[in-house]
């Protein structure tokens, strides 16, 4: 439990009065006072370039922190994640997506198993299908080749796969996906609409395999195939991705169909395994195996960089400096690429259902806030939304900016026109501009940005940008001492959902609150 020692409270203590000294002056005179700023808070890790320097935090306070990292032992816990031991504990389960990504050869082991020799044999088999749907080796019942896959899959077994595919999709795909996750009807019949089963392969991803969403919606896309290829034919048309194996084939999925993952693989953190399968498909192999090696590449990274120039350490310290520091539980995150714009939604899972926890490890309550709300669009169209309230709200929201140094889709001069909008949010965001006279017109300044730049939106950025914010989300929840691998607070509802429905259809009334009973009521069917 270091995040409960007398020296990790300590230094929280020494990071909170120095964050609170940093507020009292501008970040921008910093550099003035500060000549190394922008060499010490810059730098590049696995092809991505990050400027942390637009933060509230002065020399002292980046001190802080970094000793904050050292007494809550994050090279410690960084060891132990690597090493596959439980960190995950009310799961009991390491958490080994790393394993994933790494190349062949690899020697990951999970509670001392070796698990890399599996990984690379579902990897084989990923690839082997993947090929021969490309191909057209892999067809469907009638001989037609495979033109869409629906990828039906919820949370983790859906938003990185969605990221990836809309961040990397060609303009004019040979074969396109489409992605279910909602119950919402209305999500399967847009998903389907215009489709020709004998051309569509469903892939139904779920690690669990007991997702109520998955299940009804998989359901309902084989009752589709099956309306006009028959039973043996819709089998034809299916595949599934679970670390529940027995409970893919229970829902009839043929064994070569059926692509395994296990339960060291957070769901959140799986669209490097056969989660990843559809996109495999529609973006070919190569550009997925590019994806992992990015990944893998932010992973040495992570593993072997010291905390001062570790880009994940860095980037989580900085967010903590602002979430704890300086008390500000909201953050933004602003794409400068359109590709890029889902990127907030899989931030929110990956950030608010590893680390909104009210619990340490040891079921204590925490005494200092934990994951920051997230929230964001891509730039530029955010800035004609919520911008006025970054700049001028009365709370300050730190801003993640993603931007893209060689954009080289459309015409020539749009990727400059959006590069020049990301570089003057973030300078205007900490310079702001004085306006006593016409005080609406008043920017206060001193809006902390994590500034971070990708080459290309291609797989390798990627796969290390991804990577990156995984690894950061890890950095904090060691240091807010909680379990970032499991996500019980989705529980209560779910099961209260499951006592809801059958009274929702005509079954007895339950026993509610007041307010419950009478939405029922109303609308009961
Ligand atoms: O939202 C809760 C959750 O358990 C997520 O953690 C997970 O990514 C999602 O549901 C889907 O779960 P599964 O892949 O088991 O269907």
């Amino acid at each position: 439990m270091d995040a409960n020692t007398p020296a990790v409270e300590a230094a929280w203590s020494a990071l909170q009065a120095q964050a609170k000294a940093d507020a009292a002056s501008h970040i921008a005179a910093r550099y003035d006072t500060e000549p190394d700023r922008l060499q010490r808070l810059t730098l590049e890790a696995a092809g991505l370039f990050l400027d942390l320097s637009k933060h509230a935090w002065s020399r002292e306070g980046f001190e802080a922190a970094l000793a904050l990292a050292r007494a809550g032992d994050v090279e410690g816990h960084r060891a132990r994640l690597f090493a596959g031991e439980i960190v995950n504990r009310t799961e009991r389960r390491p958490a080994l997506h790393m394993a994933l990504r790494a190349p062949d050869g690899a020697d990951f082991k999970a509670e001392g198993k070796p698990v890399s020799p599996e990984v690379e044999a579902t990897r084989a088999q990923m690839r082997e299908f993947a090929e021969g749907v490309r191909a057209g080796r892999i067809a469907g019942a009638t001989g037609l080749r495979f033109r869409t896959v629906v990828h039906i899959g919820i949370g983790g077994s859906d938003l990185g796969p969605k990221l990836v595919w809309e961040a990397l999709k060609p303009l004019e795909p040979a074969i396109q996906l489409r992605f279910v996750a909602n119950v919402d009807g209305a999500e399967i019949a847009a998903a389907l609409a215009g489709l020709d089963p004998a051309e569509t392969l469903v892939i139904v991803v779920s690690k669990s395999f007991t997702t109520e969403e998955t299940l009804v919606n998989g359901n309902a896309a084989r009752a589709w195939l099956a309306a006009k290829l028959g039973e043996d034919g819709a089998n034809q048309h299916l595949a599934a991705v679970s670390a529940n194996v027995e409970g893919a084939a229970r829902f009839g999925v043929a064994p070569d169909r059926l692509f395994a993952f296990w339960d060291w693989v957070g769901g959140r953190y799986s669209l490097w395994s056969a989660v990843g399968l559809s996109t495999a498909i529609g973006l070919g192999w190569e550009v997925f195996a590019q994806l992992l090696a990015g990944g893998a590449a932010m992973d040495d990274h992570f593993r072997t960089a010291p905390l001062a120039r570790n880009a994940p350490a860095l980037l989580g310290l900085a967010h903590l400096f602002g979430r704890n520091g300086l008390a500000r539980p909201i953050r933004a995150v602003v794409p400068y690429a359109r590709r890029l714009a889902l990127l907030p939604a899989f931030l929110q899972q990956l950030e608010m259902e590893s680390n909104g926890k009210q619990v340490g490890e040891a079921g204590e309550p925490l005494i200092r806030g934990s994951a920051a709300a997230v929230f964001g669009d891509a730039g530029t169209t955010g800035q004609h939304a919520f911008f006025q309230m970054l700049h001028q709200g009365t709370d300050v929201i730190p801003v993640d900016i993603v931007a893209v140094a060689n954009g080289d889709e459309g015409p020539p001069d749009h990727q400059a026109r959006l590069l020049a909008n990301a570089i003057a949010q973030a300078e205007a965001l900490m310079i702001g501009h004085a306006n006593p006279q016409e005080p609406w017109r008043n920017f206060p300044g001193d809006r902390p940005t994590s500034f971070i730049l990708l080459d290309r939106v291609t797989p390798a950025p990627l796969g290390a940008l991804i990577a990156l914010y995984e690894h950061k989300v890890f950095v904090e929840g060691v240091l807010w001492g909680i379990d970032s691998f499991d996500q019980w607070g989705v529980e209560l509802g779910k099961t209260l959902a499951k006592q809801v429905l059958p009274e929702l259809q005509g079954g007895a009334a339950g026993k509610h609150d007041p307010s419950t009973t009478a939405l029922i009521a109303k609308l009961k069917r």
